[in-house]
């Protein structure tokens, strides 16, 4: 384990990803972490992330002391390298020039931090303060333009600081200085593969369980469907699960992904055709909290009823991914509510149940890995994200079947068209939404007077932020003439250009 310590850099969880990378296994901790604690968690090494303030802010984050008595091996960047200096009796002080982008860092005495490292190479920064005097018994070993100590070590202490950001793409030697860390400085193993994370979590599974039932819910998400074949190789017929078909999928896909369950992943499964209820329950609903609500809790009752035939049923199967658990310094304050989310969430307490969460350590990328290990076939790995409340938060205003089914026959042209045209991997996802807007239009002789769809495409790495995707004019005229042909109820398709932030990428 390497241990990352946060100060609130955007750039923490690109160190993690970094060095899980090259295999070897870290995690993201606040930089308020008890010193106990690390002993107890016992890391190979521990890095200094960079972080928004100067260790001479009022509240600049600090780090216990004693955490360079413990003989673990750390390397400080940006805030973590001034950090360092000035707790160790280093002078860190106001750069007259603020330092930001590319710039050139030469190496000055051969480190093993530095090993096999060009000795003049583009690095990435961005820091206001600098490092003047380094901590008795510290070798400077790289300079830049504006920083002259721009790399320092310690290499009894195993003490190691870098002012620019070896993480990021644009530091040419970046993925090479990482890596003499983890396997020079603190000799980790590199062995953190999907297999072996396959055949860890088998055996953490099995434990768990014991003799008991366990439940899952599947969608059809990669991220529920890689634990749900996970779980089922651990514990093979003690998973039981259930496949509600809400109605509110997309054309064909309850059938698809039931077949596929079935035929491919050895998911045997309870399929419940729930839509009637589904459609009925959000009848005139307009509000789109108030469809999530619904859909929310008529997901429980309709599970809960499913899941209480079987007896000895104590765990539930989740597939919650990293981000969503991560224990870093919020630098943003308190955010609004903006959606509520829904997936299975509720579920646990009121049945109470315990979760098994395979992924609570994984990014989304790292679970398609495990998929890819477990022989999920890459088409379903590779599949576009998909909201719990699915096409009923992409009808505007009141859902009823009619146009659902309007919205499905639109929406399967459009992702047709893009799969046909090699875009699906290109884009993180696309979606049809139909609109409570009718216009005027002309087909054949006559006048129409039907309603409009809005396409979107978007690209994002984590859908945090997003951007449209820019297609060719000839591809949307392409899918606009498919649609409005054959669609009938829709007479005019527009493209949405917006972007996330300000806007979202759903449009409910
Ligand atoms: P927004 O619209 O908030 O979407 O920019 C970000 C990502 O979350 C998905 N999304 C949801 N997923 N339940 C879900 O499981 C929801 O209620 C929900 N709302 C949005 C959205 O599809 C996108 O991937």
């Amino acid at each position: 384990l390497i241990l990352i310590l946060d100060f609130g850099s955007q750039f923490t969880q690109l160190i993690t990803r970094r060095i899980r990378e090259a295999n070897v296994y870290s995690e993201i901790y606040s930089h308020t972490i008890p010193i106990e604690k690390i002993k107890e968690l016992n890391p190979k090494g521990i890095i200094f992330s960079g972080g928004p303030m100067s260790v001479y802010d009022d509240e600049a984050p600090d780090v216990d002391d004693k955490i360079f008595d413990l003989g673990i091996p750390i390397l400080g960047i940006c805030y973590g390298l001034q950090l360092i200096s000035k707790k160790l009796n280093g002078k860190v002080e106001k750069a007259s020039d603020r330092e930001y982008g590319r710039t050139e860092c030469e190496v000055l005495k051969s480190s093993v931090l530095f090993k096999d490292v060009k000795k003049k190479s583009v690095v990435w920064m961005s820091h206001g303060d600098n490092v003047t005097e380094p901590p008795s018994g510290f070798k400077i070993i790289a300079v830049s333009k504006h920083s002259p100590i721009c790399a320092i070590e310690n290499a009894e202490r195993k003490v190691y600081g870098v002012q620019f950001h070896p993480e990021v793409h644009h530091t040419e030697e970046g993925v090479k200085i990482i890596r003499n860390f983890l396997f020079e400085i603190c000799k980790c193993k590199g062995d953190w593969t999907p297999e072996n994370f396959v055949s860890n979590s088998i055996k953490e599974i099995k434990a768990k369980v014991g003799p008991a039932n366990v439940i899952c819910a599947l969608s059809g998400g990669v991220d529920s469907t890689v634990a749900a074949v996970l779980v089922k190789q651990a514990i093979g017929e003690q998973l039981i699960c259930i496949h509600i078909d809400t109605g509110l999928m997309r054309k064909n896909e309850s059938k698809e992904i039931s077949e596929l369950f079935n035929s491919k992943l050895n998911l045997n499964h309870i399929h419940i055709d729930a839509s009637e209820l589904f459609l009925q329950k959000l009848k005139n609903v307009s509000d789109p909290e108030l469809k999530r609500k619904i859909i929310g809790n008529t997901f429980i009752e309709v599970f809960e009823k499913e899941a209480k035939k079987f007896e000895n049923v104590k765990f539930l199967v989740q597939g919650t991914l990293y981000p969503d658990v991560i224990e870093s310094v919020s630098v943003k304050g308190a955010s609004a509510t903006i959606k509520t989310h829904h997936n299975v969430g509720g579920l646990p307490e009121k049945m109470n149940l315990s979760l098994i969460e395979p992924f609570r350590e994984l990014f989304k990328d790292e679970v398609r890995n495990v998929g890819r290990a477990l022989n999920i076939p890459e088409e379903f790995i590779e599949r576009h994200p998909f909201p719990g409340p699915g096409l009923a938060v992409r009808i505007l205003g009141p859902v009823d079947k009619d146009k659902l089914d309007i919205l499905r026959e639109a929406d399967d042209i459009f992702i047709k068209a893009i799969k046909q045209h090699n875009l699906y991997k290109k884009i993180w996802q696309a979606f049809a939404v139909l609109l409570p807007v009718q216009s005027v239009g002309v087909m054949g002789d006559s006048r129409t007077y039907e309603n409009v769809l809005a396409l979107r495409a978007v690209t994002s790495v984590d859908g945090m932020t997003a951007d449209w995707f820019p297609f060719e004019p000839d591809f949307l005229a392409e899918v606009s003439n498919n649609i409005i042909n054959k669609v009938r109820g829709i007479n005019r398709v527009v493209y949405d250009i917006s972007s996330k932030p300000p806007a979202t990428i759903e449009w409910e």
